[in-house]
Order: C-alpha cells, then sequence, then structure tokens
C-alpha cells in the first residue's frame, strides 16, 4: 500500500518531511504547496536541496486538493483552521505539528466544526511534533504503564535556540530579540501555550485525572547584556534572550503535571545568568519506581552545527510522517496517541 502525500509549506519543518516521506518505503510525494512565490513553479525537492523529485512546487491550492491524494503534511508557519477544514472536507487527511494535539478540553472552540469536516470527507487530522507532540506527552504517556502511586509527571526542554534558524518562528513566535514588555503582553504568548496546554489534557485524559479547570502558566525571561549573535540575527541587549515557560495541571491547587521549556541564546551575556548545562530533554515521574527518562541527540553537537538539517527538527518532521499510514487508517475525526495504534518509523536496509 503506497499513501500519495502532500507536502505543505517548505520551511526547516517541510524541508526534512519532504526527505522523510521521500524516503518512507509506504509513502510517495505527489505535491507541494509553497508559500513564497519564488519557489512556486520549481522542482521541490530543489526548493528543498535535495535535487529533483520530479514533482513541482505550487500555490494552486485547486490544483493540489484535484490531485487526489490521501494526505498532506501541513506545516506552515501558522497554523490556519479554514484552510485545514477546507483540506479535510476535500477529503485529505491532515498531519501536522501546528496544533490538535488533544484540542477537546482547551476552549472547544473550532472541534466541532472539525469534526464535522473529517466526517464529511472521511478523514482524520492528527496533531504531531515532539513538544508539543511527542517528549510532551505521548512518552509521559507510555512511561505511565510502568509506574504505579503517579503522583507528579514532568516533560521539560533545555535547548540552545542559536540552533533554530527560523527567523519568523524565533522573532514573531517565540518572542526572541523582543523588548521585555512586548514579549510579556505578547498575544503569541496564548498561541505558544494552547498546544503545551492541549498535550497537559492529554496526560490528565490518559492518567484519569480530574484537573482543574485553569492551567498555572509562568512566564520568566533573561535579557541579553551585549549583543548575541544568532542564525535569526543579532540579538540587541536589552532584549528577550532566553525564556522559561511553565505550563502546570493541578488538581485542588497542586501541581500534577508540569510542562516546561527552557529556551536559551547560548549561556553567556544573559541576565540574570542562566545556564542550561547541557542540551536534552527530559520526562520525570514522581511515581513508583520514580522513573527519569533524559533524550539526546535532539540537538547537534556543536552550536550553529547542521542547522540544514538540525536533528531537532528532523525529529518532529518525522514523527509527524511516520503517522501518515496511521493517520491514513484511522476512523474519521480528530486522533490523538489514546486513539492510534503505536506509531513506528521503517527500516532502511
Ligand atoms: N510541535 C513541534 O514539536 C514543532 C517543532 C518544530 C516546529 N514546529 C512548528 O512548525 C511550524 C514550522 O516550523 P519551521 O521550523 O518549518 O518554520 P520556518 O522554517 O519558518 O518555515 C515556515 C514556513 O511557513 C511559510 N510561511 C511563512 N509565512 C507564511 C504565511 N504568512 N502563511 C503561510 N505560510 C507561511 C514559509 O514559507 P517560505 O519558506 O516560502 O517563506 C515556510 O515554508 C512552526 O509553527 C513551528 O512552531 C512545531
Amino acid at each position: 500500500m503506497t499513501y500519495r502525500v502532500i507536502q505543505w509549506a517548505t520551511g526547516n519543518i517541510g524541508r526534512a518531511a519532504v526527505e522523510g516521506i521521500v524516503a518512507h518505503p509506504e509513502l510517495e510525494l505527489v505535491g507541494a504547496w509553497v508559500h513564497s512565490e519564488g519557489k512556486a513553479g520549481r522542482d521541490v525537492g530543489e526548493v528543498c536541496g535535495l535535487g529533483a523529485l520530479g514533482v513541482t512546487a505550487s500555490q494552486d491550492v485547486d490544483a493540489l486538493l484535484a490531485l487526489g491524494a490521501d494526505c498532506v503534511h501541513y506545516s506552515p508557519l501558522l497554523g490556519r483552521p479554514d484552510e485545514v477544514i477546507r483540506l479535510l472536507e476535500a477529503g485529505l487527511n491532515v498531519v501536522t505539528p501546528l496544533g490538535w494535539f488533544y484540542p477537546f478540553r482547551t476552549t472547544g472552540a473550532g472541534v466541532a466544526e472539525i469534526e464535522a469536516a473529517c466526517r464529511k470527507g472521511g478523514v482524520t487530522l492528527h496533531g504531531s511534533g515532539i513538544h508539543p507532540g511527542g517528549i510532551t506527552e505521548r512518552f509521559p504517556l507510555m512511561l505511565s504503564a510502568l509506574c504505579t502511586n503517579i503522583r507528579h509527571v514532568r516533560a521539560e526542554e533545555f535547548s540552545d535556540i542559536r540552533n533554530y534558524a527560523a527567523e519568523a518562528v524565533v522573532r514573531e513566535v517565540m518572542l526572541f530579540g523582543k523588548p521585555l514588555e512586548e514579549a510579556a503582553n505578547s498575544v503569541m504568548l496564548n498561541v505558544l501555550g494552547h498546544g503545551f496546554k492541549q498535550s497537559i489534557d492529554m496526560i490528565a485524559a490518559g492518567l484519569h485525572i480530574e484537573l482543574d479547570a485553569e492551567k498555572r502558566v509562568t512566564h520568566e525571561m533573561a535579557v541579553a547584556t551585549a549583543p548575541i549573535e544568532a542564525p535569526v540575527g543579532t540579538i540587541e541587549t536589552g532584549t528577550v534572550a532566553a525564556q522559561r515557560f511553565t505550563w502546570q495541571g493541578t488538581v485542588k491547587g497542586e501541581p500534577v503535571i508540569t510542562v516546561r521549556v527552557n529556551w536559551l541564546m547560548g549561556e553567556e551575556n544573559l541576565d540574570p545568568p542562566w545556564r542550561l548545562d547541557g542540551q536534552r530533554f527530559e520526562v520525570a515521574f514522581d511515581a513508583d519506581p520514580p522513573l527519569e527518562l533524559v533524550f539526546h541527540g535532539m540537538h547537534p553537537p556543536e552550536v550553529g552545527q547542521d542547522l540544514d538539517r538540525l536533528p531537532g527538527i528532523i525529529a518532529p518532521a518525522m514523527h509527524c510522517v511516520n503517522a501518515i499510514p496511521y493517520v491514513c487508517e484511522a476512523e474519521p475525526g480528530i486522533k490523538t496517541y489514546l486513539d492510534l495504534p503505536l506509531i513506528a518509523g521503517r527500516f532502511s536496509p
């Protein structure tokens, strides 16, 4: 069985996904939507630096819908629900690292329309990634099966953001280089928190926890004390150069699920002087036994190395790509890790 796939946008994630789709034995790349006019009409393999693949990048949504593909891997800058609904209604399964990880308890907004679009198209929407979309909830849920007396679950990222060469994401979504007051009050805080809060809800659903209605959110920032060079340009003195977001699910006011990111533009010239002490992701259980899982390999060995093939981008892209065969076979609707079978990668002989 071969599933015909369209890649939607060719940024960092999109480029890694194209490479992954082409390498996957059950997937065939049949189309690609691109945002920039300069990419339209070119071979998408050339756009992604992979050499010609015989698939032309396009901005013509109707033509892409008419390809009769099975699935879209949807990874533009920000997710547009109207666009996702259009894809679903047209009978295309959608896998994305942009949200819909577990959208049922956050606000509920849009869930009914999306479920209706899935039923109309006879297809499935699945949100995946690493953080959120993997380390945050899939791996804690898997690990939880080894524990009893679970009292607290933590998923935490420690990353040097000088490795992430996506200017719009780093500056406009993640708020690096912004004045403190602007970052503290940005609408992007909700965009960032939305997915992580959904992950907390998925863990709570899986572990049968009745959480308090509101999540606890903390946003700590450090500023640059000197200009910091990054692939997204200079982070100027006095602007946001490190952030620690903590989202918590509580029961009667006590935290039971903690999701945190430590995002630093290096470990020098920061006020306060924060440190990462090694880039990694951690999943930890206060339970019996008190398990801790540390993920290495999702950051380059040297800061600034492999920016074109960043492990922390390949991993979320592949988590999505590897989900495609399972999503295409799933019942219509929004499907999460609690619904889908175990998603696996494929051996490369
Ligand atoms: N869940 C996870 O674990 C995870 C991990 C990594 C990233 N992500 C998310 O995935 C998304 C993509 O990340 P990335 O690293 O690929 O970012 P990126 O390198 O900046 O790529 C963004 C893509 O969106 C396109 N784009 C720019 N402006 C647009 C607009 N106004 N409308 C539609 N498309 C637009 C760009 O097109 P051009 O190249 O043609 O300009 C590019 O293809 C981000 O939202 C990021 O937060 C999630």
